[in-house]
């Protein structure tokens, strides 16, 4: 079912009147898409004013999914459609992959509404989550996936465990959990040093640090084995959760959670396959749908969400590079959509990965996910605002495809051999002449993915989970809160790069 916007504006208002903490921020800038008393969308509207509604909308999108009606406080619905398909669930690593959002906008506002608002909802998260660690449940364990919004165990068949769950959530609550502490919050209430646990963030980290190695499902629930996903996940959870643990006097913990994170990062680099030039996604794979390129979206998800600045299967490293502009390159071919639309500027829709069958309601084929474009949106800001603050940038047989794609000026300037040898790099930094024009050029690109969001809303503000492959009609779950939570990101890291 397709909402027309203005219908999605009364919901709102309905929602708005009966809890009071889901206020539209913004409202006006939401009805800017709708021509004056017609009711029509307008499709053609500039991308500025586009990406301006659609981010008030996301927010509203977000936090309208924590504690709805019908639900226990502090449960997030990952979308409310409650058939074809049914996602009316609390899923703990969507969740907290939303939670880390959350967590950077309750940080970043010095609003005290706002702070308010996204305080409430991590406080209600926080404590929700600590409650389902101690729910019967089929997993046995913190790997348990999925949640009814009342938050009991879901009792049918499903991918368990999903052992990445725990360590995202464990670094969401971690990030929240210092800027709470900051302004006067308790932290032993999320973490305290008692064995056996007693604390959400502790008994996830436990959890992680034990479990890392176990074979467990992947992100999309479907394929059982190890993954680079959830090792980066856990590998972040373990570091950040040793500063916490040591600043908690817990240091023979945080010591633990070191060398724990230690044998995960020398784990991490046998997921390079330098023949096929990308990190594959999964390794020891046992059970699940059979992915034969092992190129997987989820890889440039767990670069942004976990990577830690270090270097280490950061967005902006040259692996992470080669993987994002081998999935780019992969569904520019695959979707008939990419290759329809005659609008110039417009990047490719992305998928999941080149092998998906699910296409939003039960098994037939994949489509492009907006969530999947809205992240390698967020990947070209990122890496351009890096390599801006770093002041330089190097090129290599590596990572040339990615700028040969992203930069017309690159692409000008090296033809498809000119870099074979991965050693020889070509840098440019402040004081040549095109340092700027090619980041510009990054930051263009990234401008497509979004512009591929707004060419396929058609004045729909609701983002799904899906468009359809060849006629771009959203497809599957609507109001996807995932896809809400990415585009935000993917907003935001555009106003943080400034060229
Ligand atoms: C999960 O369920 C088991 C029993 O099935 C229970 O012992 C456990 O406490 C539950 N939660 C966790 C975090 O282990
Ligand atoms: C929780 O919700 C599920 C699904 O709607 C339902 O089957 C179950 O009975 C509910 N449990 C409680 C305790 O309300
Ligand atoms: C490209 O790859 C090389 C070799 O791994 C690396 O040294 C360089 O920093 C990378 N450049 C960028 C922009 O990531």
């Amino acid at each position: 079912m397709k909402l027309s916007l203005l219908f999605a504006v009364t919901q709102t208002w309905l929602a708005c009147s009966a809890i009071t903490h889901f206020e539209d921020p913004r409202p006006v800038k939401r009805v800017r898409l709708v021509k004056q008393g017609t009711g029509k969308a307008v499709y053609h509207v500039p991308l500025e004013d586009y990406l301006a509604a659609q981010f008030d909308h996301a927010l509203l999108g977000i936090q309208q999914a924590v504690s709805p009606p019908e639900a226990a406080r502090g449960a997030m619905q990952a979308s409310p459609s409650r058939e074809h398909p049914n996602y009316f669930y609390h899923w703990v690593r969507d969740t907290g992959l939303v939670m880390d959002l959350v967590a950077d906008l309750y940080a970043e506002t010095s609003d005290q509404r706002e702070q308010e608002r996204w305080g409430t909802i991590l406080a209600d998260h926080a404590t929700f989550s600590r409650g389902l660690q101690l729910v019967p449940n089929q997993s046995g364990g913190p790997g348990e996936p999925k949640f009814y919004m009342n938050g009991t165990a879901f009792q049918g068949t499903w991918g368990r465990p999903q052992n990445d769950g725990p360590a995202v959530r464990a670094f969401a609550i971690t990030k929240y959990g210092e800027t709470w502490a900051h302004r006067g919050g308790d932290l032993s209430t999320l973490y305290r040093p008692d064995l056996p646990t007693t604390t959400v963030i502790k008994t996830d980290l436990e959890y992680t640090a034990h479990h890392w190695d176990d074979p467990s499902f992947d992100i999309w629930e479907e394929v059982r084995g190890r993954h680079f996903f959830n090792l980066l996940a856990s590998r972040k959870a373990l570091l950040v959760g040793a500063e916490l643990a040591d600043r908690q006097d817990d240091s023979g913990a945080a010591e633990f959670y070191r060398n724990q994170a230690a044998l995960i990062r020398d784990r991490l680099d046998s997921y390079w396959d330098p023949e096929l030039g990308y990190v594959v996604t999964s390794r020891n794979r046992d059970e699940g749908v059979s992915k034969s390129s092992n190129l997987d979206v989820q890889v440039v998800v767990a670069a942004i969400h976990a990577g830690l600045d270090d270097g280490i299967y950061t967005p902006e490293s040259d692996r992470i590079l080669a993987t994002a502009d081998a999935i780019t390159r992969r569904f520019q071919y695959l979707f008939p959509v990419n290759q329809q639309q005659k609008t110039s500027g417009i990047g490719p829709a992305i998928g999941r990965y080149p092998e998906d069958v699910y296409d939003g309601y039960g098994v037939s084929i994949g489509n492009p996910w907006v969530l999947a474009t809205a992240y390698l949106a967020e990947l070209h800001y990122y890496v351009a605002a890096k390599w801006h603050r770093d002041g330089h940038f190097t090129l290599t047989a590596v990572n040339l495809s990615f700028f040969r794609r992203a930069s017309p000026t690159v692409a000008r300037r090296f033809g498809a051999d000119s870099l074979r040898d991965d050693n020889v790099g070509v840098t440019f930094d402040t004081h040549n002449a095109e340092f700027r024009a090619i980041l510009k050029e990054v930051g263009a690109s990234g401008d497509g993915f979004l512009r591929r969001i707004h060419y396929h809303s058609r004045g729909d503000l609701n983002l799904y989970e899906q468009w359809d492959r060849v006629t771009g009609q959203a497809r599957g779950a609507k109001d996807l809160t995932w896809s809400y939570a990415a585009f935000v990101r993917a907003v935001r890291a555009r106003k943080r790069l400034q060229l």
